[in-house]
């Protein structure tokens, strides 16, 4: 199925994007353009509505920047990180678990991942769902790169997005159901993205929202401060609640395990 995405310089401008550029088994190599003249490159699948613009950028987000973060972070990192913050084993299928029970991926359906870093999520929904459409965006052309390359790997085909989710590039009620692991700490702007979300989820849409919140522990609680200084942010379960709600979604499931928190939410 052919993406239609919106023009990211005329709000009523709409781009189609081939749906031979989500196959990642084959390179594409391109440029596609709205009906009023934008253009935007597509290099190696990679649909890019940036270009060489930066904007301002913390220090965390600008490490998913670099070649170096993008090469080793889901391997070493990621696959280790929920265990170390939830205090617990807790291994990627035990995740996944959760996040295909929440969102219940349905063919022709489609699904955003969102600071999709390597498309992690995307790529599970898919492999569960291979009739599902999979749109993975994150401003960082390196974790889209590495995106690109372990999804080849697993013969899985998504549409691999360069954009700022502060301005997601498609029209109202687009996506069936969005899922967002662990970005929500390291935006600048968390309400712009999430009323962009809002904007571009169906009514009966589903979120699946993963994020870190503010430890109890003095210790910890000290060092989330001092992340603070990166760029990174964590809030309460309820200051994070009415963060959701002030976006206009409800909270209909949640689940914490030490500083991990995954929650369902719907439009309101
Ligand atoms: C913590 S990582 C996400 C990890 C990933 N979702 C996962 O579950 O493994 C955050 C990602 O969000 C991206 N990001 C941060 N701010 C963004 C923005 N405004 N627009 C698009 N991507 C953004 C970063 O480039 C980074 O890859």
């Amino acid at each position: 199925m052919a993406l239609e995405i919106r023009s990211p310089k005329y709000e009523r401008a709409s781009i189609t994007i081939p749906a031979e550029v989500a196959d990642l088994q084959k390179n594409f190599n391109g440029t596609i353009c709205s009906n009023k003249g934008d253009e935007y490159e597509i290099r190696n699948n990679i649909i890019d509505l940036l270009g060489d613009e930066h904007g301002e950028m913390t220090w965390a987000q600008s490490s998913n920047h670099w070649k170096v973060t993008a090469a080793v972070y889901e391997d070493i990192w990621r696959k280790r990180s929920l265990s170390l913050f939830s205090g617990e084993e807790f291994p990627i299928q035990k995740e996944k678990e959760l996040l295909i029970d929440w969102l219940q991926p349905e063919p022709g359906k489609s699904y955003m991942d969102i600071g999709c870093s390597t498309a992690l999520y995307g790529r599970l929904v898919k492999r569960d769902q291979p009739d599902a459409e999979i749109v993975a965006l994150d401003f960082s052309k390196q974790m889209l790169s590495e995106a690109r390359l372990k999804s080849e790997a697993e013969q899985t085909d998504l549409y691999l997005l360069r954009a700022d989710a502060r301005y997601l590039p498609f029209f109202g009620a687009t996506f069936d159901g969005l899922m967002m692991g662990g970005t929500l700490n390291e935006l600048t702007d968390p309400l712009k993205v999430l009323y962009e979300a809002r904007r571009v989820i169906k009514k009966e849409g589903v979120f699946f929202m993963m994020h870190l919140i503010k430890s109890p522990t003095w210790y910890i609680r000290l060092m989330q401060d001092s992340a603070g200084l990166g760029g990174l942010s964590f809030w309460t379960v309820d200051e994070s609640n009415q963060m959701f709600e002030r976006a206009g979604f409800s909270m209909v499931d949640q689940f914490t395990k030490g500083i991990v928190c995954f929650t369902k939410l719907i439009p309101a």
